[in-house]
């Protein structure tokens, strides 16, 4: 059986990440085109973009459980199902087949890792693909907010991807965003630690220091991870595919 891979759709990809509610047409057709021409089953994951970011940030729920107003989270639930449905709907219609699965699903019950890994490869081996996304989930403590960086790093751990895919509206992993023409091509695990947490003031990451330090994480259980930009089809088929990618390759540790 063929590993899996997995796809991460940034929030930038799918939705205008500044005007609140805002769908971006154009990025979700180009993401249900790649991943119907790629073709073979693959495991979704979406950000939730400005569905999500606007509302969590004015009732200030973050990835720590806090104790927020109930209205807070069906707000933000509702807002992200929005979403989500319009997302499926698109991917669906280029004839892949789904089965969408809210994360509250892997995270209710540790104790059963083992057996949803199996259930997922047998989606997986039937040619269904799961999909996931950002959401808002109950825990002991209060509600909190799982990003889907976060979902696709616990997803690696478990299925053992070939690669893992992410897409966002950048071309990929910059030494300096805001001075560097080109992406890095490819990079090392032990290189990216350092880049990341380099002591400058220098904006490496463009704001994706959290999608970094996820990256690493994966990496280093020995899974390559390529960054592309979501927005152009066949750079995203590429990537998918696992071929020397338009983007940057962060190339997994080995591991024994
Ligand atoms: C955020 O998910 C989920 C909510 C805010 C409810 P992500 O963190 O994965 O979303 P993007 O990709 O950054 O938009």
């Amino acid at each position: 059986m063929e590993r899996v891979v997995i796809l991460k759709v940034g929030g930038s990809v799918i939705t205008e990440k500044d005007k609140p509610f805002t769908v971006r047409t154009e990025g979700i057709q180009v993401v249900a085109e790649a991943i119907a021409e790629y073709s073979k089953p693959l495991f979704v994951v979406h950000g939730a973009g400005s569905f999500g970011h606007f509302l969590a940030k004015k009732y200030g729920l973050s990835r720590k459980p806090s104790n927020v107003k109930p209205e807070a989270v069906s707000e933000i639930r509702a807002s992200v199902l929005k979403l989500n449905s319009i997302v499926v709907d698109a991917i669906q219609s280029k004839g892949v087949n789904l089965y969408w699965l809210q994360p509250y699903a892997f995270y209710r019950d540790e104790r059963s890792r083992e057996k949803l890994a199996s259930l997922l490869m047998k989606l997986i081996e039937k040619g269904v693909s799961p999909l996931s996304f950002g959401d808002v989930i109950p825990t002991e403590d209060g509600f909190r907010i799982i990003s889907g960086d976060e979902i696709v790093r616990d997803l690696a751990s478990l299925l053992k991807p070939s690669r893992v895919v992410f897409a966002t509206n950048v071309d990929g992993i910059y030494r300096n965003f805001r001075t560097d023409k080109k992406p890095i091509q490819e990079i090392l695990v032990e290189d990216i630690k350092a880049l990341v947490f380099r002591p400058v003031r220098d904006d490496v990451t463009g704001g994706m220091k959290g999608k970094l330090v996820e990256t690493i994480r994966i990496a280093e259980i020995g899974v390559n991870v390529l960054f592309t930009n979501g927005l152009k089809k066949e750079r995203l088929i590429k990537a998918l595919k696992g071929k020397d990618p338009d983007g940057t390759l962060v190339k997994g540790r080995v591991v024994a």
